[in-house]
């Protein structure tokens, strides 16, 4: 595994990163204990879910059964890869609870800052992200969908999203962009800015009016909440906004999964031979060199990628993996099988994930017209 140094912010993500230190750097909250239907999902269950800002202020919501909005963005770079389905599995979730799910396809913000196009955005997101959040259960009701650069068909909506963004600008200084960003460029400054929209935008008067709104990301995104955050208690009338964070799901090899790197991730359309070769072949082992080391002194299943896979998508049984991760560590089981093991449990997922997801591709189709 790389030992570079950690490079943490919204537009990059490299190194090991330390997920305690972390939490104190950016001072978010350890997520604590949570009401028992947040433990029917892994997620919340084994930790993937592991900081939160004014998480309080939800959860109330939800107990009085009151309504809120989660909010999420997706950039839309690449293939849906099952890093993805962290955030997608939440969307689910918090649909179900009774929450409204606003999706921003940020589609200005990868112009700005990767330079892809807004019809590729376009294509990628809607051939893509929404048929796979569909086939991973997420419902076409109850939602707001839309691109940055085309907010909203009425123009009272559009005007009131484009305006929250330029009204935020006057909040805050260039010296907060350096603080929070270090170095940025105006694109990079005026995606922040619109993100910053994004996540306040649906408590307007144009939309819901005031709402608590819960945005879930992975810890990257969390300088765009600082901001948001620091402005919206500048003007008056918004409720502050609550956020979690989840770590990342490690890529193969063991560093990031990166959308541009095939060999970096599973897509949740690669075919039964492509998941075989990328297990056996990419897939970083905690086994040891030797048959007789392993046996001797046992795998280590906090760094193995195929055991990391199980826990965090593929093996929804506590007890089964739980008896995986201790025959691994007390080497009764060899990597070939633990690998043969994650193979056959992920292939068995694509296969009727994938059968949902042509039927949603028509799905979207039927929605946009
Ligand atoms: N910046 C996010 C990303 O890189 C995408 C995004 C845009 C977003 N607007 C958002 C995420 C609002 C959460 C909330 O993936």
């Amino acid at each position: 595994m790389s030992k570079k140094l950690e490079e943490i912010n919204p537009w990059e993500v490299s190194g090991n990163l330390n997920y305690e230190k972390l939490i104190k750097k950016f001072g978010v909250s350890p997520l604590k204990e949570l009401p028992s239907v947040f433990n029917e999902n892994i997620l919340f269950r084994r930790k993937i879910i592991f900081a939160h800002r004014d998480i309080q202020r939800i959860l109330e919501t939800i107990k009085a059964k009151k309504p809120f909005v989660m909010m999420t963005g997706l950039m839309p770079t690449g293939k849906f890869h099952i890093g993805h389905m962290i955030i997608a599995q939440q969307m689910v979730f918090y649909q179900k609870l009774g929450a409204k799910i606003y999706i921003a396809v940020a589609d200005l913000e990868a112009y700005n800052a990767r330079g892809q196009s807004l019809e590729e955005s376009k294509r990628i997101a809607l051939e893509e992200y929404i048929p796979n959040y569909i086939a991973l259960g997420f419902k076409l009701s109850n939602c707001e969908i839309y691109f940055q650069s085309e907010r909203s068909k009425d123009g009272k909506k559009a005007s009131a999203y484009y305006r929250l963004q330029n009204l935020l600008a006057r909040h805050v200084t260039f010296n907060e962009f350096r603080a929070v960003y270090g170095e940025i460029t105006p694109g990079k400054m005026l995606s922040a800015l619109l993100q910053a929209s994004d996540m306040l935008h649906p408590q307007l008067k144009e939309f819901e009016g005031k709402i608590p709104v819960l945005v879930p990301v992975g810890i990257d995104q969390d300088p765009h909440l600082r901001l948001a955050r620091d402005i919206s208690k500048r003007i008056k009338g918004f409720t502050q906004l609550s956020s979690t964070y989840n770590i990342f799901a490690s890529g193969l090899g063991g560093g990031k999964m990166s959308a541009s790197d095939s060999s970096s991730y599973i897509a949740l359309t690669d075919s039964e031979k492509e998941v075989e070769k990328k297990i056996k072949k990419y897939a970083f082992s905690g086994g040891r060199a030797t048959l007789k080391e392993h046996q001797e002194k046992g795998g280590n299943p906090d760094i193995d990628v195929s055991f990391q896979y199980l826990k965090f998508f593929f093996e929804p049984n506590d007890e089964k993996l739980k008896e995986i991760e201790e025959k691994y560590r007390k080497g009764e089981m060899l990597t070939g099988k633990l690998k043969e093991y994650t193979i056959k449990k992920i292939n068995n997922f694509l296969k009727s994930h994938q059968k949902r997801l042509s039927k949603a591709k028509k799905q979207v189709k039927k929605y946009l017209k």
